[in-house]
């Protein structure tokens, strides 16, 4: 069994500006996560964890989050993207399908 139910980890890599890939942190990528980590302590979902990440290289989709054990990737773009992820995948177990990454 898992020590975490969940293991979240958000992409927080910065390039310099204009870089060809761009970067997940210019893509509000850190108001995200700490919003996800805020909504996920509010609603008192145990064991599980949400880590910073550098760049999980699928850079052009971010901003990328990955979780595991399930390894179920995800663009997030909004707080009601994060919303969505927690309610549907975290509390209930349905993995949102429009957000996924390929
Ligand atoms: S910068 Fe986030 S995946 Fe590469």
């Amino acid at each position: 069994m898992s020590f975490f139910a969940h293991h979240i980890f958000c992409c927080s890599n910065r390039r310099e500006s204009g870089h060809t890939r761009g970067c997940c942190a210019e893509k509000n990528a850190d108001e995200l996560r700490d919003y996800m980590k805020t909504r996920i302590k509010a609603l008192g979902i145990e064991k599980t964890r949400v880590n910073n990440a550098g760049c999980l290289d699928r850079c052009e989709l971010g901003p990328c989050i990955v979780i595991y054990p399930d390894n179920i990737w995800y663009s997030a773009k909004t707080k009601s993207d994060i919303d969505e992820i927690i309610s549907s995948h975290l509390q209930n177990g349905k993995i949102v399908e429009r957000l996924k990454l390929p």
